[in-house]
């Protein structure tokens, strides 16, 4: 009975060291388990402060990389319910704004006859400008969607619009500077049609739609007749007109096929008013220079472009360059789309690294009157500054016509508007 009882305490006492060295070992895991998972915390985890300084703000600028979708009401509050209008053109009113942490922006409200229409301009803003980056165009921030509104936030560029400059301050920019904001156009220009993934053409380009920021460097803007195109796909066929009247290239007008080249002809008329600080049909000046284009083509084809510089209050110091920026001019609004340059060698030219082939009469078609019966209706203006294919196309505007003995024989149309 006794041995019975002493093997049954002697049991119980294996049983409890049993479980205390189970407790033992359970905890000693428990602690190295702890101790590694923390030391594979700390190799893969920043602390927070490291977080806070570099991660964060990384992932912040990521973000910020994509167009924000702001509310109407975000969007009243900054622009003070709509109160500093900055411009306005066809497709809808600008106005200044500033955020609560003090970034300044310029809101575009899209207004329009059809839904329709506002939802395409909105659509080739954001699926162009909105993806692309480059230091001459423009910044879109970001757009508004909503029922009642649809709008576009970009960067602010204090110093507005060019043609500001040429048309209505003339002198407050040097030549030297003028020359540098065509170079930086046809950078942004080439950049649209040579470097993006898609090539975009913008089909606007005029002085109302590049931008100055605080140091004048221009930035294209107004993309809301751009259209993205496959870079395979050369031509794309179009039904209406589109662009603006006086800026748009011959084949905008015609059932032709349509190519990038069309913005490299509106570069070349935009680069004449660079020139010659004047809009390029002024009918308050004598016949034969109402139309700045063709003056220029006749002075360079007679070897007097030295008179023409010195009546444009081009400087001695600058005259070369002007007349590089003349044959350039000249180059880019040739007839045939293919006999004008890629923007990439525009750029070269007007920078003086590229020899410029002296250019063939652009206007000889004109002369010899051989498109005189081509589609444009030469006894009709627009209300608007822009004119887009499709659904949307020339509206008259009586108060607008103005035609001139040049204007007609040369089919200018003329733009009666500053967006
Ligand atoms: N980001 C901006 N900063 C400052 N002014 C601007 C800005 N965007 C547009 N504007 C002003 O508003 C005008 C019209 O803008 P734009 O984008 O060309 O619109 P629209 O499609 O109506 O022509 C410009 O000519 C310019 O004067
Ligand atoms: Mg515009």
């Amino acid at each position: 009975m006794s041995s019975v009882e002493s093997t049954g305490s002697s049991g119980s006492a294996g049983a409890i060291f049993f479980l205390v060295s189970m407790v033992v070992i359970v905890a000693k895991i428990g602690i190295f388990y702890c101790v590694c998972r923390k030391r594979i915390c700390q190799s893969v985890s920043p602390e927070p402060q490291f977080m806070t300084l570099t991660m964060d703000k990384f992932l912040t600028d990521m973000e910020r990389e994509k167009p924000i979708r702001f509310s109407d009401q975000q969007l009243r509050i900054a622009t003070g319910n709509y109160s500093n209008l900055l411009g306005s053109g066809g497709f809808g009113a600008v106005y200044k704004g500033i955020f609560s942490n003090g970034t300044i922006v310029a809101v575009k409200v899209l207004y329009g006859s059809s839904d329709k229409r506002i939802e395409d301009q909105f659509k080739a803003e954001v699926s162009t400008i909105g993806r692309t980056r480059h230091f001459n165009l423009v910044r879109l921030y970001g757009f508004c969607f909503e029922r009642n509104m649809r709008a576009l936030v970009y960067e602010y560029m204090v110093n507005g619009s060019l043609d500001r400059y040429l048309f209505h301050q003339n002198n407050t920019l040097g030549f030297e500077k003028l020359h540098e904001i065509a170079v930086g156009t046809a950078r942004g220009i080439s950049y649209l049609h040579e470097e993006c993934q898609q090539r975009i053409i913008h089909y606007d380009i005029k002085p109302g739609n590049i931008l100055l920021d605080k140091n004048f460097n221009p930035k294209v803007a107004d993309f809301g007749l751009a259209k993205l195109c496959n870079r395979e796909n050369t031509h794309i066929t179009m039904t209406g007109g589109r662009g603006t009247p006086g800026y748009a290239a011959p084949e905008l007008w015609m059932p032709f096929p349509i190519t990038h080249k069309c913005d490299v002809y509106s570069f070349g008329i935009l680069l004449f008013e660079i020139i010659g600080r004047r809009k390029n049909v002024d009918v308050s000046l004598p016949e034969s220079q109402e139309w700045f284009p063709i003056l220029v083509w006749k002075r360079f084809d007679t070897g007097q472009l030295e008179e023409l510089t010195i009546a444009c209050g081009i400087e001695e110091k600058d005259k070369e360059i002007a007349e590089r920026m003349v044959k350039v001019a000249l180059t880019c609004v040739q007839y045939r789309p293919e006999s004008r340059p890629m923007m990439s060698v525009v750029v070269k030219m007007l920078e003086g690294s590229l020899e410029i082939p002296d250019p063939l009469n652009p206007f000889q078609h004109l002369m010899d009157g051989i498109f005189a019966a081509h589609p444009v209706p030469t006894s009709q203006s627009y209300t608007n500054t822009s004119i887009s294919s499709g659904s949307c196309v020339m509206a008259t505007d009586s108060s607008a016509v103005c035609t001139t003995p040049i204007t007609r024989r040369y089919e200018i149309e003329l733009d009666s508007s500053n967006g």
